[in-house]
């Protein structure tokens, strides 16, 4: 099953396609993660991308159709994928529909999170993650079990991300409502899309999402 989660900044999309990935074995394609790796490690990509994302800006829709192709050819997405941050644009999103039709592909849901402007700077500003092995939390949301040691790999280092600020969030709100938000009709129209409560704690989110998945 392939499926992109959609919903602006914050709105927990990669907190439940890391979810998705462990319980259901998917793979989470997280444009964002892929970027960020990109700036880690200095690649031409990386040194394209940093000022752009730590502005809260979009990234060029020929860079980001050209990672998100080579990524989804490789052969662990033959077992379903998660799009989580991609399409963003309506070029982005008709760039999918050719590489999905090319290898033969389809995309089964589009998951719109729907979430309350209000909350969300919360949810950014108070998100950190594990150093070493990504998985998400929040300063009131979802600390880990025992403080400053990540439940999953017992890591005791974490990092924020440097968009993560009041200011920022204010660019990425401006860009999802622009860019991305006029995708939802491009998706109902075909009528993959499904909407769940992203104001919801974040079992319940799973139960939703996991209910669209079975079609129910
Ligand atoms: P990206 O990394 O994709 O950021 P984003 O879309 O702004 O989304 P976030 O990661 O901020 O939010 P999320 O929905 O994943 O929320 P999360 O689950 O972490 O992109 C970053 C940048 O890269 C972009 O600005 C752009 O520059 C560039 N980029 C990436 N893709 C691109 C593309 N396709 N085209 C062009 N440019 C691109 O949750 C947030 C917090 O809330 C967490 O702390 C979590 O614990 C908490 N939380 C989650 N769910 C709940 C809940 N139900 N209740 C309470 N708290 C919750």
């Amino acid at each position: 099953m392939n499926i992109i989660l959609l919903g602006p900044p914050g709105a927990g999309k990669g907190t439940q396609a890391q979810r998705l990935q462990q319980e259901r074995g998917m793979v989470q394609l997280s444009t964002g993660d892929m970027l960020r790796a990109a700036v880690a490690s200095g690649s031409d990509l990386g040194k394209k991308a940093k000022g752009i994302m730590e502005r809260g800006e979009l990234v060029s829709d020929e860079l980001m159709v050209g990672l998100i192709e080579d990524r989804i050819a490789q052969p662990d997405c033959a077992k379903g994928f998660i799009l989580d941050g991609f399409p963003r644009t309506q070029a982005q999103a008709e760039a999918l529909d050719r590489m999905l039709a090319a290898s033969g592909a389809k995309l089964d849901r589009v998951v719109e999170m729907e979430v309350d402007e209000a909350v969300l700077t919360e949810r950014i500003v108070g998100r950190f993650s594990c150093a070493k092995c990504g998985t998400g939390y929040h300063d009131t949301f979802k600390k880990p079990k025992v403080e400053g040691v990540c439940d999953v790999c017992g890591n005791k280092e974490f990092t924020r991300r440097k968009d993560d600020n009041a200011e920022t969030v204010k660019t990425r709100m401006a860009a999802y409502r622009a860019q991305t938000e006029p995708l939802l009709p491009y998706y109902g129209t075909r009528g993959v899309l499904r909407k769940v409560d992203g104001m919801a704690p974040m079992d319940t989110v799973y139960r939703q999402i996991s209910a669209v998945l079975a079609g129910t």
